[in-house]
């Protein structure tokens, strides 16, 4: 099973009924760039999941195929594809949740920012015909820059007069499985139990994990918090640089991607214990879009974690200041494109 972002105690109860209740396949996935990096692998992971009763397919290209393949896999989700943009509203008709890993990725030397061009035009393209067709659905967003295509989405969703804050997602889950995984490596604390949040945006400085908030309870080394801290802020570009030129983060993403999507059918389906970070709108600074833990539910984000944000290290505190701007001028330019169009 993907690994849940939930308390200890959530998840032993979890555990038990688990072992009880095996869960209906019942809900409708529509991956929107489905023959790509992510795509593919976020399609194969998605096709895993007993709450899927279907998987829609969608790419300008290559989705035949894909499709064809995935469908012999022997789970419950039917697999369906659909190529271009002739097919794209028929892709979200009934559909409960849209991913959109749809656009191009980072080179060696490129900032995500740099992509902002080409995939701002994709996103709000695909997030108009989700709109026209599926305006009551949960929209996970992963194209970036994340920090800038979400107001772009939210715009859109408002000129046609469907926005609902509680159901638009930047998905931020690889930031928190990474962080996970090298506290997990530098502390040597079993994987399964650690949960640190990351709060901010995703891109560069504007990712800040909360090392502080770690459960279970650790502490750390300035110097830990440091390295810890870039590294995580990092690992993005890392995976740029040693794919040379082939493009970023695609199997983590496609991990991290359907984990969210795992916890988004699970509150569907009426878990009353779901928490994830991601990139919403927010009233928890005076940023309208700000990533941190949220509680799901049936109708989307429950609650925003304001918890998190108390107490912080001073070095939290320092690093939460020094993001606002840009992940402010972040959010602005996604805003003015939207509404310049
Ligand atoms: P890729 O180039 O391998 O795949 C992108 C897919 O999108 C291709 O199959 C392409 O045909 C398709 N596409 C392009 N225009 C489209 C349109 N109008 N409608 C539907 N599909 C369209 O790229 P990859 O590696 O899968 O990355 C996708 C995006 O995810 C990039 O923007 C990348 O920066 C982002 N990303 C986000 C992360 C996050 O943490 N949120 C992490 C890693 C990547």
């Amino acid at each position: 099973a993907l690994q849940q972002s939930i308390t200890p105690k959530a998840r032993n109860k979890k555990q038990r009924s688990w072992n009880h209740v095996q869960p209906q396949a019942s809900y409708k996935v529509a991956v929107l760039g489905a023959s790509g990096g992510i795509g593919q692998p976020l399609a194969l992971l998605i096709k895993m999941s007993p709450l899927v009763s279907s998987l829609h397919l969608y790419d300008i290209a290559n989705v035949k195929g894909v499709a064809a393949d995935l469908s012999y896999c022997n789970t419950p989700a039917q697999v369906f594809d659909f190529t271009g943009a002739s097919e794209l509203a028929n892709s979200l008709k009934g559909v409960d949740v849209v991913v959109i890993p749809a656009g191009v990725p980072r080179k060696p030397g490129m900032t995500r920012d740099d992509l902002f061009n080409i995939n701002a035009n994709i996103v709000k393209g695909l997030v108009e015909a989700v709109a026209d067709n599926c305006p009551d659905a949960f929209i996970h967003i992963i194209s970036n820059p994340v920090n800038s295509t979400v107001p772009i989405a939210a715009e859109v969703l408002k000129q046609k007069g469907v926005y609902d804050p509680k159901k638009l997602f930047g998905v931020t889950t690889l930031d928190v499985v990474r962080a996970n995984t090298f506290v997990a490596q530098k502390k040597n604390l079993r994987l399964i139990d650690v949960d640190v949040p990351v709060i901010g945006g995703h891109a560069g400085i504007t990712i800040l994990p909360l090392l502080s908030k770690t459960r279970p309870s650790t502490t750390f080394t300035d110097e830990e918090v440091q390295e810890l801290t870039v590294r995580i802020q990092n690992a993005g570009t890392e995976v740029v640089e040693a794919k040379a030129g082939a493009g970023s983060a695609t199997l983590s993403m496609a991990y991290a991607a359907a984990r969210f999507v795992e916890s988004s059918l699970r509150a569907l389906d009426g878990d009353a214990d779901v928490y994830e970070c991601s990139y919403v709108q927010s009233d928890l600074t005076e940023l309208p879009f700000f990533a941190s833990r949220v509680k799901l539910g049936r109708n989307g984000v429950e609650a925003l974690i304001s918890s998190d944000l108390r107490g912080l290290t001073e070095y939290e505190q320092k690093a939460l200041e020094a993001l606002k701007p840009e992940l402010k001028a972040s959010i602005e330019k996604g805003i003015t494109y939207a509404q310049k169009q």
